[in-house]
């Protein structure tokens, strides 16, 4: 099964991956991320530290999707391992709409067209939700922050991910981001046992 964590910068998704590691040890889950751990991975961090063409950036993402199939999630879950990414396809279409517009015509049908028919999409996703403000608030001072990290684009991504989650409630659960972090990590890891459980989520190969 295949499980992703997605949210905008300052939403906690990566403290729940850590604490996700405890709660769920005993299955063994493979922990992963994009952008991943490969060379590739390496090369989308310089392109986002450097912040070079968009498009370029954009397809770097998408390299690095590519090298994380084939490296982590497909061999994990050919061996029928739970993998949990924090990250992962839903990035790249609320960022990359965002950093794509008026650049690409229709960035959003653009970034799903790059990923169809090759990528596999996750049986379930956690959407992180908070106001903007708050998030910004945990971020790092402005001057240290990411090109993405800014009020309007978080906004827009923000808006774009809570619309992936109305057009697919089958896949999407939002998490409230403002409850406290234990609680947030112990209803995922409850709603992730129930998936596996109710086995609805199993993948057929
Ligand atoms: P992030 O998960 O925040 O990594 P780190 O904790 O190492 O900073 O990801 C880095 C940034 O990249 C973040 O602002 C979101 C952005 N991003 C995209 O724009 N598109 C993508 O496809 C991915 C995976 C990340």
């Amino acid at each position: 099964m295949l499980v992703t964590l997605e949210g905008i910068d300052g939403s906690g998704k990566s403290t729940l991956h850590a604490a996700l590691r405890e709660l769920l040890a005993d299955l063994d889950p493979v922990f992963t991320r994009e952008p991943g751990a490969t060379w590739v991975g390496d090369a989308v961090r310089r392109a986002i530290a450097e912040q070079i063409d968009p498009v370029t950036e954009a397809t770097l993402f998408v390299a690095d999707h590519a090298a994380h199939l084939a490296t982590v999630v497909r061999p994990a879950l050919a061996e029928g391992k739970l993998v949990i990414s924090d990250r992962y396809s839903d990035s790249r279409y609320a960022y990359q709409s965002v950093t794509l517009q008026g650049i690409i015509p229709e960035p959003e049908q653009w970034l799903r067209a790059m990923h169809n028919g090759w990528s596999i999409i996750p049986d379930r996703t956690f959407l992180c939700v908070l106001p903007i403000d708050e998030a910004l608030t945990r971020l790092k001072p402005a001057g240290a922050r990411e090109h993405f990290e800014k009020r309007e684009v978080l906004e827009k991504v923000q808006n774009n991910y809570l619309a992936y989650a109305r057009n697919e409630p089958s896949r999407f659960v939002v998490v409230d981001a403002m409850l406290e972090k234990e609680a947030i990590a112990e209803f995922v890891a409850g709603a992730i046992r129930q998936d596996l459980k109710s086995g609805k989520k199993k993948r057929k190969k």
